[in-house]
Order: structure tokens, then sequence, then C-alpha cells
């Protein structure tokens, strides 16, 4: 039987207290709409609606293509946004699942939502529930003397013995296709937030006779997100999901409660991470690295066997067995072939450093080419900026850049060429030359003698 899929993403977040629609907020590497989405991906919907109202623009940007954006003009509860979702989904069969999940609820796992479309058991609708130790604010299922569910009662509108139930309404729901259609179109505003609720419709369904199958499960899955101290116990749920998958996958990490990895980031079998590592977006990191402690790394690469500690990486490649940090800034478009070194107090841009090339202290290099086993002298840069344009230094293999040189780019510096330390070099300098600028040094013999004999006498006169 095919499954659609509606899931409801108008609503502001008002508690969130924040501009930002709720279910665009992040948590360890992706939106909350986003792990939802993630959790449905494998069920392979047929059709897959969000029903977008605030910040719509912004939850549609991060809608995956395939999805479908239905906008509720206004929000009306989620009986009327599960009404707009169905008006966008197409070829339902009366037969079909629709199943309809609210999308402020990130720790939903594909195997919960495959147990809710499991059709073996043929009943009008499926709903997940839980039992909270506490319960406040979700809508409380209620069960007649026989075990059975009867209905969904919201806090709101609830009575004292109602409240003291622990099994709450999870939002997650597969209904028959016709049996929804049917019981929607009978829910009423008449509760105290004068809303449509889509809970409402397990109430109708069995008052029609028919039989609502609850799919339980524990807590972690299921907590919807609502305030800003919630979304943070999301977001710690999710990163030890993470980093238990990484760790059974052969990953090694001294401290997982401080290691944040986002669910997008690769991070090979025998990799090492220390505390304070953050890995997000599209980084990976392969087998035999270390990483950390305290590195921030976005849409990066780390090679095999490389060292990166203390370092922030922005779109920057690290290969095999690189060493990186402590204390280095790797900008976008920075490139460290083989074996090559980045040190203490290093910041490169759209630099490449050839295979074993090495630029240990004190040092930026922007714009630059550096060949293999070149090496930099610590306190050397690049002047890649005249405060108009930027311009490129190329330097060959096996070069030897003295501490300190200024390298006023455009510049081009040959293979196996020398630069003096303390030099200003402001033309291109050919292989295997010694290129030096410096003026001549002045010495003045028994200089520190006279100045003795100067204080000594300026002494007498005060
Ligand atoms: C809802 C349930 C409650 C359940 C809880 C689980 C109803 C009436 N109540 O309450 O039983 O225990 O979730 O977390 O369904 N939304 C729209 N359009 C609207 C209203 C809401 O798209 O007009 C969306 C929201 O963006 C959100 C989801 O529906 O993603 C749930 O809405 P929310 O206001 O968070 O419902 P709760 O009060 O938490
Ligand atoms: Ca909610």
């Amino acid at each position: 039987m095919p499954i659609h899929v509606v899931i409801l993403a108008a609503g502001q977040g008002k508690r969130m207290m924040s501009d930002l629609p709720k279910v665009a907020h992040m948590a360890a590497g992706r939106t909350l709409i986003g792990w939802v989405l993630e959790a449905v991906r494998p069920l392979q919907p047929a059709s897959t609606v969000v029903v977008v109202g605030h910040g719509a623009e912004q939850v549609v940007s991060h809608l995956p293509i395939g999805v479908v954006p239905a906008v509720q003009e206004e929000q009306l509860g989620t009986g009327h946004a599960t009404r707009v979702g169905l008006d966008s989904l197409e070829d339902v069969g009366p037969e079909d699942t629709i199943m309809v999940l609210y999308g402020d609820m990130p720790l939903l796992t594909h195997d919960l939502l495959e147990r809710l479309a499991d059709r073996s058991d043929d009943v009008a609708a499926r709903m997940v529930t839980s039992v909270f130790e506490d319960p406040t604010g979700y809508g409380r299922v209620i069960r007649d003397d026989d075990g059975l569910v009867v209905e969904v009662i919201e806090e709101r509108d609830s009575d004292d013995v109602q409240r003291a139930i622990g099994e709450i309404n999870a939002g997650a729901y597969a209904f028959r296709a016709k049996d929804l259609i049917d019981a929607l179109g009978a829910v009423s505003n008449e509760n105290a937030q004068g809303e449509y609720y889509l809970t409402d419709v397990i109430g109708i369904l069995v008052g029609r006779g028919e039989r609502l199958e609850p799919v339980e499960t524990t807590p972690d899955e299921v907590i919807g997100i609502n305030s800003q101290d919630q979304l943070t116990e999301a977001r710690h749920l999710l990163q030890a999901r993470t980093n238990q998958r990484l760790m059974e996958s052969g990953v090694w990490m001294l401290d997982p409660d401080r290691t944040y990895v986002d669910d997008t980031v690769t991070v090979q079998a025998g990799a090492r991470l220390y505390p304070g590592v953050h890995l997000e977006g599209n980084t990976t990191v392969a087998a035999g690295a270390q990483v950390g402690p305290d590195v921030f790394a976005v849409d990066s690469s780390i090679g095999a066997g490389a060292t990166v500690w203390y370092a922030v990486l922005r779109g920057a490649v690290v290969g095999e067995g690189c060493e990186v940090g402590p204390y280095a800034s790797l900008r976008p478009g920075t490139v460290l072939e083989k074996g090559a070194k980045v040190g203490t107090f290093v910041e490169t841009k759209n630099t490449t450093l050839g295979e074993g090339a090495k630029a240990p202290h004190l040092t930026y290099l922007g714009d630059a080419t550096v060949g293999a086993r070149t090496n930099i002298g610590a306190g050397s840069i690049t002047v890649n900026y005249d405060g108009y344009e930027k311009h490129p230094t190329v330097i060959g293999d096996d070069a030897f850049i003295g501490s300190d040189s200024m390298l006023i780019a455009p510049l081009t510096i040959g293979d196996r060429a020398v630069t003096g330390a303390g030099s200003a070099i402001t033309r291109d300098v050919d292989a295997d030359a010694l290129a030096l600028e410096r003026s001549e040094q002045v010495e003045i013999p028994g200089y520190s003698q006279r100045r003795a004999e100067r204080q000594a006498a300026k002494k007498t006169e005060d």
C-alpha cells in the first residue's frame, strides 16, 4: 500500500523566543525538519508534503528536492494544517496510508516509523504514544477500562484526573486515507484554544467503531521541541546517538560528551577524536587521523594519519600525514598536500602547500602556491593585498624562504631559490638564486663604553 507523508511545520514556535521559524533551528547538524525528513526517507513514500506558514521561505529553503511545500496561510490548528497538507497530495487511494508527523520531533527514528507504517493488522489509525515522567504540555491518551484508546485530550482542555495521566500523544500517526479524510471533516474548533485539533480525529474514529492501535515507545524518541531548553536536550540526545554510531564503527573518542560531530560528517574507523572537537557540514576525517583537542572544522577534509589540534578549518583540505596547529587557521581554499605542515600561529587562505612543504611558525599565506618541500621561515608573509586587489605568490619546489621575508605579490620564486631573512622581496627570483634585500649593517666599535661614560656624566650634572 503506498504511503504518503504530511509533516506539519507552519507554526511559529512562540515559546522558542526566536525570529527563526521553529523547525529551522539546528541540532547536531540538521534542522529539526531535516531530522524528521531523514527518518522518513527510507520509507520511500509515494509523496511527502510539508505544511509551512511562519517563515515559509526559510523552511522551504531547507527542503530537499521532491518534498512538496503546502502553505497554511493562517495557523488554525493541527487538524486544519493536515487538511491543507492533504490538498497537496496527489493520487491518494482510499486504502493508502497517510502518515502525519509534526516537524518539531527531531528524535523520531526510522525504526519507529516502520512500526507505525506496519499494516499487517489493518486498523483505521495507528498513533505513537509514550509514558512520560513529566507529561506537562502534551496531549494525554485516554483509555477505557479494557485499555483501548478512546481519545486524546489536550492539556488545556483536560481536568485534574486526565492531567495526572502519564501516557502522551507523541504527534506521529498513520491513518487509512479514507478514514482520515472523513474524520477531519467532522473536527470542530470548540476547545480552549479555538483550534482545529488533529487529535480529535482519534475520538471521532473510535466513536464510529473504528479501532485505534497505539504504537508505544520510549520518551527519548518523541520529545517535541517547544523551547530552547528542549532544543538543547534534543541536541544532546542526537549527538549521543551520532557518537554511539561512530564508536560502534571503530572511531576512538576520549570523551563523547565533549565531542560534537554533525550527522552529515564522515569519520572513518581508526580516527581519534579528542575533546572540544566540532566537526560540521560536509567534513570528512580519514582513518588514523588525530583531531583535537579543540578543533573547529566545517566543510573540510582531514587525511589519513594527519594531526590537527587547536585549529580552525573552513573549506580546507588537509592531506595524508599533514600536521596542523597548535593555533592555526586554515581558511577556504587551503590545500595541504601529503606531509605538509602548518604550525603555530599560521593563517592560510586560498593557498596550496606542496608535499612536505612547511610553514611552522607565525606566517600568513594568502593566494599562494608553495612547492614541494619548501620551507617558509618564521614570521614570513605573503603581502597579497595592495588595498585594491589580491595578487598571487608562486614559490617553487625546495625553496627556502628566510625568516621574516615579506613576499610582495604578484611574485614568482623559482625552485631551490633562497630569500635572506628580513628581506622585502618585490621582484621575481630565479631558480637557484639567493635574493637579499637589506641595508648594509653598520658597526660602531666601543659604543657601549662611550654610552656608559655619557650616562655617568649626566648623573653628576643632576
Ligand atoms: C501537539 C498535539 C499534542 C501532542 C504534542 C506532541 C494537537 C492538537 N496537539 O501539541 O496532543 O502531545 O503535539 O508534541 O495536535 N502546526 C501547524 N499549523 C497549525 C498548528 C500547528 O503546522 O495551525 C504544526 C507546528 O508547526 C508543529 C506541529 O504542528 O510543528 C505541532 O504543533 P504544536 O503547536 O507544537 O502542538 P503542541 O501544542 O505541542
Ligand atoms: Ca509541539
